[in-house]
């Protein structure tokens, strides 16, 4: 369902707004003011009314695209090399978390803080070897994934598919191999667990997994396709440096790209929100666009921020965070919704304005909807 302001049609109307209001009295609508919203019904009934038409080029207001014209459009020329967004997958009991701990241990030895892990589903690692950045997500089933996918935006660039050695393919890693080919994700194979497998055994262990990857045509390294499979052990460490190599020469094959000028309109989107006690409302941010720096203030569905203070996942404080470096943030009016887009804003004063904007809209919804239900059962007893 659309809705719209009367302001807003009398643009897309191209007449006057007191000659839209005027006509609207007449149909009986009463105090009607220019933010009065109307719904879709009552749209059509004025376009009929009056044979008015609708100027396609101007697009109608929703509550879901009420923030859309606080964005800016990407500008080429100051792009710059971003960090990949990685997700392990895999099936259960094959190693995801395992790695994840074991990035996490060597990213806080290699950083020499003592700062306690707090875990707010992602974090960032410097290589060892080429010292480049890579962001890791934790939770790949977690509701932010399902939000993002149904508004057809993926989180993540590239899959780290774990296939334990003693196992090989198992009901999860085909359905993670399914997702991967629907999400477009580019896709990095690792065989975990092989310091289990002595040394004698081990290739042929490692033929297992390549021959049933290539009976699921995954067109690997080995016969010349581009997935490279790389077996490791997280338990000891082994080979761990290569995956992460693997991923940064991916990456750059990848090119991946995002403006991070601090003049930028700001855009990222919520990972993970929660209520803390000693803090209050606190909230992941992951940002695509611009950077995220204390001060500066952000919409966010039916909430606001004016950043307080961010800090990374080992509680550090940090003057700010670029793309694809995920943050804590505190500052938040209301809890914000996991999955839910983030829009920076010149000032507090406009956040507000645009919140109740929104919420106006979300209210005319529910209300345009409890309108239908009431004819609806209207029809039904008639
Ligand atoms: P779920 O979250 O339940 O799906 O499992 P997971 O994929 O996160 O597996 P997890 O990391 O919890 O590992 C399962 C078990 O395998 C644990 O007991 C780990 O210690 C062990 N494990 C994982 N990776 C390795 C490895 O490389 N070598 C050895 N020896 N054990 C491993
Ligand atoms: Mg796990």
């Amino acid at each position: 369902p659309n809705y719209t302001s009367v302001s807003n049609l009398s643009n897309l109307l191209n007449v006057r707004i007191e000659k839209l209001v005027r006509d609207l009295t007449r149909l009986g609508f009463s105090d009607v003011s220019h933010n009065y919203i109307l719904s879709r019904e009552y749209i059509e009934l004025i376009l009929q009314e009056y044979n008015y038409e609708i100027d396609d080029r101007v697009s109608t207001l929703t509550w879901e695209n009420v923030y859309a014209e606080l964005k800016s459009a990407v500008n080429p020329k100051n792009l710059e090399r971003r960090p990949p967004i990685v997700t392990i997958m895999g099936h259960v009991d094959h190693g995801k978390t395992t790695i994840l701990d074991y990035l996490r241990k060597t990213a806080v030895v290699a950083q020499e803080s003592g700062g306690i892990t707090q875990h707010i589903g992602a974090f960032q690692i410097e290589t060892p070897v080429s010292g480049r950045k890579i962001t890791f997500l934790d939770t790949p089933g977690h509701s932010a994934f399902l939000k993002m996918r149904q508004r057809g935006a993926t989180i993540t660039d590239i899959v780290v598919l774990v296939v334990s050695a003693e196992d090989s393919l198992m009901p999860q890693t085909l359905e993670a191999i399914k997702h991967v080919r629907a999400s477009g994700n580019e896709l990095i194979i690792a065989i975990t667990k092989i310091d289990k497998i002595s040394k004698r055994e081990r290739d042929k262990a490692i033929d297992r997994v390549n021959n049933d990857l290539l009976s699921h045509d995954i067109s690997i390294e080995k016969v010349g396709g581009d997935v490279q499979v790389i077996p490791i052990s997280a338990r000891t460490g082994e080979n761990m440096d290569l995956l992460e190599e693997s991923i940064v020469v991916l990456s750059d094959l990848m090119d991946l790209k995002a403006e991070n000028a601090t003049n930028t309109v700001a855009e990222g989107f919520i990972l993970e929100s929660e209520v803390k006690k000693t803090v209050g409302n606190t909230a992941t941010v992951l940002i695509t666009k611009g950077t995220l720096q204390k001060g500066k203030v952000f919409v966010c569905g039916n909430t606001y921020c004016k950043v307080r203070s961010l800090c990374d996942e080992g509680g550090r404080a940090k003057l700010k965070a670029l793309p694809a470096e995920p943050v804590e943030v505190l500052g938040w009016k209301e809890l914000p919704q996991t999955g839910d887009e983030v829009i920076q804003v010149k000032s507090e004063a406009l956040a507000k304005k645009y919140v109740a904007k929104r919420q106006a809209l979300v209210q005319s919804e529910k209300h345009a909807g409890d309108v239908k239900k009431i004819n609806e059962q209207r029809c039904s007893e008639a």
